[in-house]
């Protein structure tokens, strides 16, 4: 389960006399686990910034917020990377790490949570020959193309099966049959009990997988249905 109660945010101010604004408002809203919901509003709504809170990158500024039934807001700071590690994130600008390969980025989670050796190979294998990527597996971040390297941010942040996933604008280097691909997966993971929120501008992408929204305007939750 994911609340927030009346949620504020501002970025800290670095080098500046006086405090930032506030970028998200009074943001209030449910989601219980395995729902799937669009996180939709125009450029600098604070859709990001929404999102950063959901994945425990940035704390609120005032109100209450819960991450999978944990209060954030009153949790020991070191209890947050437990938390996190339930948590997928599909980063708008992918976040891979540029000395492995697609393969090694893609198995990070699981080495990171001690799956044996032989089921991360089973697992990665499975993944990225699903979007698309079997040819790739050993190549470098540097080495594929920002649809390829989303691709991966994709499996990435899919293949632990997570208990929330968050995803910005993750098809926006996708054509339309990856883009038709990236939704079967997330509505499966839903499916399977995932929490899923994706941030996204694509409009014909929303229009054919109809779910309810998160509608943000101006740092506002204007539409919650
Ligand atoms: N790290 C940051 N520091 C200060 N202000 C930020 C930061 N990130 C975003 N903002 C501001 O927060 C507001 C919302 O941005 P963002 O969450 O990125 O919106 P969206 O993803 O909907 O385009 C914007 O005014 C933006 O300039
Ligand atoms: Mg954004």
């Amino acid at each position: 389960m994911v609340r927030f109660e009346g949620v504020g945010l501002r970025y800290r101010a670095i080098g500046r006399a006086g405090r930032s604004p506030e970028v998200l408002h009074d943001i209030s809203f449910t989601l219980p686990d395995g729902v799937f919901r669009w996180l939709l509003g125009p450029s600098g709504a604070g859709k990001t910034s929404l999102l950063r809170l959901m994945y425990l990158a940035v704390a609120p500024s005032r109100g209450h917020l819960t991450v999978l039934g944990t209060d954030v807001s009153a949790a020991p700071r070191r209890a947050l990377p437990r938390l996190r590690r339930r948590i997928g994130v599909v980063f708008q600008d992918f976040r891979l790490l540029p000395h492995l390969s697609a393969f090694d980025n893609v198995a990070l989670p699981l080495r990171i949570s001690g799956r044996p050796e032989g089921q991360v190979r089973a697992d990665v294998t499975e993944m990225l020959r699903w979007v698309g990527l079997a040819k790739r597996i050993e190549a470098y971040p540097s080495q594929l193309s920002g649809g390829e390297q989303q691709r991966v941010a994709i499996a990435r942040a899919v293949i632990a099966r997570p208990s929330l996933l968050v995803a910005d604008e993750p098809t926006g280097n996708l054509d339309d049959a990856q883009a038709e691909r990236l939704m079967q997966l997330l509505h499966e993971m839903s499916r399977l009990g995932t929490t899923v929120v994706v941030a996204t501008h694509n409009d014909r992408l929303v229009a054919r997988h109809p779910a309810p929204a998160l509608l943000l305007e101006h740092g506002r939750l204007t539409g919650h249905h």
